[in-house]
């Protein structure tokens, strides 16, 4: 598909943690059309190959290398081979996560812990390695967050307390290097169709209705809605936006809006 997007990011090299599936491989194919060089990191070899394969097989460039966000040392080394084979780095995505329902009764620490591990610590592991490898002034860093960062939920006090924290690791890092010409912000998706997120939260097609009323918008977004935004914050055209999250979430976060919740 052609348009305004085409050479939006030409020349540009974009690293995306956790890329191997969903949501984060979306966007990465998203910046491979859009003109970037594109490296891939997640845990599975076999997997991040794969994806790596869905974007030169389209006859862009990218690389897929195996790191687990929780290791520094396998992050900076992704993050120093991107920079060797690629150049600067201009657009980071942190996108890697972990979830499960489980009530915290239901939960050891371990548990708690990976999730936090996966998604919090993984995303400052990500955006503070990536900084020296970084294409400053301009370059542009997006973590992906929840609207369980700002709305509590049954069942996932690990992903909502991960998420809070990258919230305002978002807000922190945009000051302490907007000095230097790099932005710092996030994105919460809503529930995304085609996702092994929903596939968790949502296993039934009676779930996706119940879930689909309550949304002001009434529909599921995609993946392609939430690259869109993601290529925006790290183009240009986004220049002055640092230190924001930005929901694409069809009105998630209004709260419920199915109309039976006048009384709430
Ligand atoms: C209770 C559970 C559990 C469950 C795992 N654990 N699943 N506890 N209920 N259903 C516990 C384990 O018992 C263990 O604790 C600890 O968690 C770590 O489990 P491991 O399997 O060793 O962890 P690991 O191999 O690192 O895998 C991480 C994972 C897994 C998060 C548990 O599900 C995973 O790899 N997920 C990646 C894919 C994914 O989740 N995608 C969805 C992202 S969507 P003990 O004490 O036994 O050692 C998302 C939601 C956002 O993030 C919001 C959407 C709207
Ligand atoms: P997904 O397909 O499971 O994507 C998660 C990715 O993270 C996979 O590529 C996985 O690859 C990688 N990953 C997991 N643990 C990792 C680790 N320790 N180190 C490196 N990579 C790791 O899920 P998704 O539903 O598309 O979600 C993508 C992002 O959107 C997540 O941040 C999620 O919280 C967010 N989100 C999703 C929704 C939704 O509706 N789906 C809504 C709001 C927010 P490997 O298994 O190969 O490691």
């Amino acid at each position: 598909m052609s348009g305004l997007k085409d050479g939006l990011l030409a020349g540009k090299v974009a690293f995306v943690a956790g890329g191997s599936s969903g949501i984060n491989l979306g966007i990465a194919q998203h910046f491979a059309r859009a003109g970037a060089k594109v490296a891939l990191i997640s845990r599975s070899p076999e997997k991040i190959a794969a994806a790596a394969k869905t974007i030169t097989d389209e006859g862009f460039e990218a690389i897929g290398l195996a790191a687990d966000v929780r290791d520094y040392a396998a992050v900076e080394a992704a993050l120093r081979q991107t920079h060797d084979q690629f150049g600067k780095i201009d657009v980071v995505l942190s996108g890697a996560a972990g979830n499960f329902v489980a009530p915290a009764l239901g939960m050891s620490a371990n548990g708690f812990k990976t999730v936090v591990d996966i998604d919090l610590i993984g995303t400052f592991n990500v955006l503070r390695a990536s900084y020296e490898f970084l294409n400053r002034p301009g370059a542009s860093l997006i973590s992906i967050t929840a609207g369980q960062a700002v709305r509590p939920a049954m069942f996932q006090a690990h992903v909502c307390a991960a998420k809070a924290g990258i919230n305002m690791l978002t807000k922190c890092l945009a000051m302490e290097w907007g000095p230097a010409g790099v932005r710092v912000n996030a994105i919460s998706p809503g529930p995304i169709a085609d996702t092994e997120g929903m596939r968790r939260l949502a296993p039934t097609p009676e779930d996706e209705a119940r879930i689909k009323g309550r949304i002001t918008l009434r529909d599921y977004g995609t993946k392609t809605d939430i690259a869109e935004a993601a290529l925006y914050l790290s183009s240009d055209s986004a220049k002055y936006i640092t230190g924001t999250i930005l929901n694409v979430d069809g009105g998630s976060e209004l709260g419920d809006a199915s109309g039976s919740a006048v009384m709430g």
